[in-house]
């Protein structure tokens, strides 16, 4: 039996529109970390379609394993343990990485640990950061996920609040929809806020200062929609730039302050940010500033970290590992998981 920090984990990621595969040694060093992207694919439908992800995970899985296998430098039968994510995500997608990580943990006789995809974007701080320890509090902020979770161990989650309706990264790609940019539509308002005014327009912040940790983003989304047709009616020529710095600044500001209010609650000194929109720099830059006013570590996965990856779902399945927390060849994707308060309070 090999010591811990030896160990190497396959991970394996196909909840969305990335088929991706890594290996790890132990639980922190990264081998191999291979994503193959789909976005391509759907972005002329303007979103994810779930049949045709299932489809391009099928005919990506095998290849992807095997890179991260090759870059890696090891064999397959090195492999000590496959962690793979069972949810949440497309359920279609989801099977795809379940049923080949299942096979190859079968074929192999190794453990098979079932992941929650977005623990494993908590996770990916473990990798950017070796010294990162718990306790924090993590803000989640996705693609499907808006919330704020408190980290207290390993295996130890409290949830303290989510959004009700879309998610951040949800309410980017809607608005940039409708503004006509591509998707994902993220990294698009991102770039063209850069060149507008954050104060032009005034925005909603929904549930600011109600002293909860809950998010809505879905009337933001309307208000741009609304202030679009407004503007159209009236013949007035938009500045797009304007409407994405305006909109991107309402969410990174209610992001904001409810993840401070979430820390100084939990009486905590660290503060992690998780999730595709983590890669928004006006986001990471408001969060470090404040931080750093308020003399809380911030800390943030890489870009290739930020957004889905197998390494994280690695990182997260060594831990749940060493602490015995193993699944059956019964693992089947659970399209709905959400992130489930774990552990003692
Ligand atoms: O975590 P992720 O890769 O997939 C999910 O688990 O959902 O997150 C994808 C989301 C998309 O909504 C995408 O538009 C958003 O992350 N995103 C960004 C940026 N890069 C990716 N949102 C804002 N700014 C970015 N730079
Ligand atoms: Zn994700």
């Amino acid at each position: 039996m090999k010591s811990e920090e030896n160990r190497l984990t396959l991970g394996i990621e196909s909840s969305c529109d990335e088929t991706a595969a890594a290996v790890l040694r132990g639980g922190r060093t990264i081998l191999s970390n291979i994503i193959s992207t789909q976005i391509p694919v759907h972005r002329k439908f303007g979103g994810v379609v779930p049949e045709i992800a299932s489809r391009r995970h099928i005919v990506n899985i095998m290849p992807v394993i095997d890179e991260a296998i090759a870059e890696a430098g090891v064999r397959l039968k090195d492999i000590d343990q496959v962690a793979v994510t069972y949810g949440p995500g497309l359920v279609g997608a989801l099977l795809v990485g379940v049923s080949a990580a299942k096979a190859l943990a079968f074929a192999l006789d190794v453990p098979l640990i079932g992941v929650n995809h977005l623990e494993g974007h908590i996770f990916a701080n473990f990798l950017n950061e070796k010294s990162l320890e718990p306790p924090f509090v993590a803000l989640v902020v996705s693609g499907g996920h808006t919330a704020l979770v408190r980290v207290r161990g390993y295996n130890h989650f409290r949830l303290m609040g989510q959004t009700r309706d879309d998610a951040a990264g949800e309410a980017f790609d809607k608005v940039a929809r409708v503004m006509g940019l591509p998707y994902p539509g993220g990294p698009q308002i991102d770039r063209l806020a850069g060149e507008g005014n954050p104060l032009a327009i005034d925005f909603p912040q929904a549930l600011r200062g109600d002293g909860s940790y809950e998010f809505s983003f879905s009337g933001l989304k309307s208000a741009v929609l609304n202030y679009l047709n407004s503007m159209q009616q009236k013949g007035v020529e938009v500045d797009k730039a304007d409407v994405a710095a305006s909109f991107q600044h309402a969410v990174v500001e209610i992001l904001a302050a409810k993840s401070f209010e979430a820390v100084a609650e939990a009486g905590m000194d660290t503060l992690v940010l998780a999730g595709g929109v983590a890669a928004n720099s006006t986001l990471e830059k408001r969060l470090r500033e404040e931080a750093g006013r308020r003399g809380i570590r911030f800390l943030y996965p890489s870009p290739v970290l930020c957004t889905d990856n197998a390494a994280m779902i690695a990182c997260r399945g060594f831990y749940q590992a060493k602490a015995g927390k193993y699944s059956d060849a019964h693992l089947n994707a659970v399209p709905g998981l959400g992130l489930l308060d774990v552990g003692e309070e």
